[in-house]
């Protein structure tokens, strides 16, 4: 009995993600109080993310963009593109000296084909860095940053919104920065470093520093602040900080606590990206149906709190179909693995038309 109930129950949750794609209800009577919001079929992400004033973004890879299914839901649903992998220096120069932009060419021009705005990223990030530079001096190092930064954003001056120039440098806990290579080489300063560099090399790119973990209210988001506070104070070229928000619908931020964060940046006069979002079911307990839902309020309510700052000015999901997801296992997407409109979907669709 109970399998048939979440059986039927599903299938109303499908009909109305359907009614709501097809804009199905325009030759209906009006809606009563109580009656789900009617689709036009112009609705789409990026139209109503468009009415807010937001962009709605999401990470690609390359080889995915030619694929029908993959490519019909990411040109109708979305207008800000960020390599998922493809801009990274270790994908551009795995070995020194010789870069290969060609991933991430395929990628600005399909942005560009399809009247879209780019995210770059991200230029310095421990996890994505060639292995060769392990082997250079202080000084080698120092000079082949200078020259990553400013070939990659010269190679694509004038075609990037917003670049992420340094990605996760705040430890979790212990000493503000994160022991990586950059900080161990360099020291603390090649975080301002690199800004400087980076705002010289496209003065067009607004800059941004991007990480995980301090989305609410904690340490982690505590850390952030006062790195950017410090970058700000220093006169460093810092325009914003992406919120990566992965995060689990059983154990997330509140959204008083993310929108408190967000306020406290824009105070600081920055701009606010939710910059890789996707949200966990796989943790979560009780039914699929249960799962889906949490997920879809989840998505609903923190998409809502970006609505509502007026700083926030882009929300980039990390990926869109949960057959292309870094979370393998999960499906933390607003589509599934057949590209069909997931609860998530609605919820993101409902926040960003403002309700
Ligand atoms: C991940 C990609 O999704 C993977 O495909 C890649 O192998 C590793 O990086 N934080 C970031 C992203 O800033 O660049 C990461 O993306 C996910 C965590």
């Amino acid at each position: 009995m109970t399998k048939r109930l979440d059986a039927c129950s599903t299938t109303i949750v499908a009909l109305a993600i359907a009614s709501a794609m097809a804009g199905c209800g325009s030759d209906r009577a009006p809606a009563g109080p109580s009656s789900p919001p009617i689709s036009t079929p112009s609705d789409s992400l990026k139209s109503a993310g468009a009415g807010q004033g937001k962009l709605v973004g999401t990470a690609v890879q390359s080889g995915l963009l030619s694929q029908p299914q993959y490519n019909t839901v990411a040109s109708r649903e979305f207008n800000y593109l960020t390599a998922e992998y493809q801009m990274k220096w270790n994908v551009i120069e795995p070995n020194r000296g010789s870069r290969d932009f060609s991933a991430g060419d395929a990628i600005a021009g399909y942005a560009a084909s399809q009247g879209m705005r780019i995210k770059g990223h991200t230029l310095l990030w421990h996890g994505a860095t060639p292995s060769w530079v392990d082997a250079l001096s202080a000084d080698e190092f120092r000079s082949v940053v200078d020259q990553h930064i400013r070939a990659v954003m010269s190679h694509y001056r004038g075609r990037i919104h917003a670049w992420d120039v340094v990605n996760e440098a705040i430890a979790d806990n212990g000493p503000l920065l994160r022991d990586t290579v950059f900080r161990q080489k360099l020291g603390d300063r090649y975080i301002a470093d690199a800004f400087r560099v980076a705002r010289e090399a496209d003065p067009s790119a607004l800059l941004f520093y991007n990480d995980y973990g301090g989305e609410g209210t904690n340490a982690k988001a505590d850390r952030i602040y006062t790195l950017v506070q410090d970058l700000i104070a220093s006169g460093v070229p810092i325009d914003g900080v992406g919120l990566q928000m992965h995060i689990s619908a059983s154990g997330r931020p509140s959204d008083a606590a993310i929108a408190a964060n967000m306020r406290r940046l824009a105070g600081l006069g920055l701009i606010v990206h939710i910059s890789e979002m996707d949200i966990r079911i796989s943790d979560a307990g009780g039914t699929d149906q249960s799962r889906l839902e949490a997920q879809r309020a989840a998505y609903h309510d923190v998409v809502r709190v970006c609505v509502l700052e007026p700083r926030c000015e882009a929300i980039t999901f990390w990926g869109f179909t949960d057959a292309h997801t870094w979370l393998t296992g999960d499906r933390p997407l607003l589509f599934d693995t057949a590209y069909q409109p997931k609860p998530a979907y609605l919820g993101v669709l409902d926040a960003l038309r403002g309700r």
